[in-house]
């Protein structure tokens, strides 16, 4: 087992000037599941991939433990990797698939039967051991994937999108399997998806990525309450935080006909005069058509939980027209057409710079 350091990393593609990655720093603690997230292009398999030795780093330095592993040759490195097509060969069966590192590596026989069929118990595969791929489900396959970077026992174990063929119902109970398989090995883990709810699931830590950049690293809980700028309020969370840029007020900002409290901090470093306001679904509190409070929300579309409902409207708000998204209770749910009042509840609105995104309150 070891820790994973990524120490100003960087990766210019030949022809181009901008960095795919831009000195990427993140210290991984030894066991730790950490979750690479961000949209597409923003750099993730290149960071993964510059960890596994696949990549050339042409500024700064990786380490795995104390080891500089920078510039060492992938097979040297001690990780095994989990690609999203996790090519099976056909004609081996499930056992031969799994061992095929081992046997590459020289190790004999007796040996690689018994750490496949340690990692087949782990993975619940034992009775598909003499079996072809083509005989298995999506969720099987993927799981003989998982098993060949078991058996190899390596210090870190690097897996890119693994979950990506498989159907949403699949990919949800995987991702379980995943996340608890590993903290039962305890191998440090570094794991990409651009997929927010499985970061958010299954990251000890998430790092989020943009352009290249890293722009927050964070446990889950978090990366949700306390975004550190305005991309990562909207990326994190579904549906996504309501962005709504707003005047300042005398102790807060003006949220439609209501002030809304805000730390006295954060508008003293807000240079602008006006600010963005971030408030969850779950955060505003709803006053019926007849209230003045706040701002007035006509209900476009209501989705149904159960539970909750969604409720999809237009506002007018900070001069001008904004969409809204405002949880509210299973049987509370207001009719398409009708309009809500609603106001940030106090203490659960975040306030961020408009012109540089960064976090003005705590
Ligand atoms: N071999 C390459 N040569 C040149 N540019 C590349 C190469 N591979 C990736 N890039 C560029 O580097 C950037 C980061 O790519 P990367 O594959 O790391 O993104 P990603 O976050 O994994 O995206 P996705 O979610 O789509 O897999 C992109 O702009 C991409 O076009
Ligand atoms: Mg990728």
């Amino acid at each position: 087992m070891a820790t994973v350091t990524f120490d100003k990393a960087t990766r210019v593609y030949p022809g181009s000037t901008k960095p795919a990655v831009d000195a990427l720093e993140i210290d991984i603690a030894d066991g730790e599941f950490l979750v690479l997230v961000g949209p597409s292009g923003c750099g993730k398999s290149t960071s993964l991939r510059m960890l596994a030795g696949l990549e050339d780093v042409n500024g700064g330095a990786i380490r795995i433990g104390d080891r500089d592993v920078t510039h060492l040759p992938p097979k040297d490195r001690d990780i095994a990797m989990v690609f999203q097509n996790y090519a099976l060969y056909p004609h081996m069966s499930v056992a031969d698939n799994m061992g095929f590192a081992l046997k590459i590596a020289g190790v004999n026989k007796a040996e690689i039967r018994k750490k496949v069929e340690e990692a087949a118990k782990i993975l619940d595969l034992t009775e598909y051991l003499d079996r072809k791929p083509k005989a298995l489900s999506g969720g099987q396959r993927q799981r003989v994937a998982m098993g060949r970077a078991i058996v190899r026992e390596p210090q870190v174990f690097l897996m890119d999108e693994p979950l990506s063929n498989l159907d949403a119902k699949l990919r949800v109970s995987t991702r379980t399997q995943i996340a608890s398989l590993q903290r039962r090995l305890g191998i440090t883990t570094v794991y990409v998806t651009h997929d927010q709810v499985e970061a958010l699931t299954m990251g000890d830590r998430v790092a989020v990525l943009k352009d290249g950049l890293l722009q927050q690293v964070d446990t889950p809980r978090n990366m949700y309450d306390k975004p550190a700028n305005l991309f990562v309020a909207g990326f994190i969370g579904s549906p996504a935080m309501n962005l709504i840029e707003v005047p300042v007020a005398d102790g807060g900002v003006k949220f439609g006909n209501s002030v809304v409290p805000v730390q006295r901090d954060a508008l003293a470093s807000a240079t602008d005069k006006t600010v963005t306001v971030g408030v969850r679904p779950e955060h505003f509190d709803v006053a019926g058509a007849d209230s003045d409070q706040g701002v007035a929300v006509t209900v476009n579309v209501v989705e149904e939980l159960g539970s909750d409902a969604f409720v999809y409207g237009t506002a007018h708000v900070g001069g001008e027209t904004k969409d809204i998204v405002v949880r509210v209770g299973g049987r509370e749910v207001p009719e398409k057409g009708s309009v809500l009042h609603v106001v940030p509840r106090a203490g659960e609105s975040h306030v961020f710079s408009t012109s540089t995104g960064a976090r003005l309150s705590d």
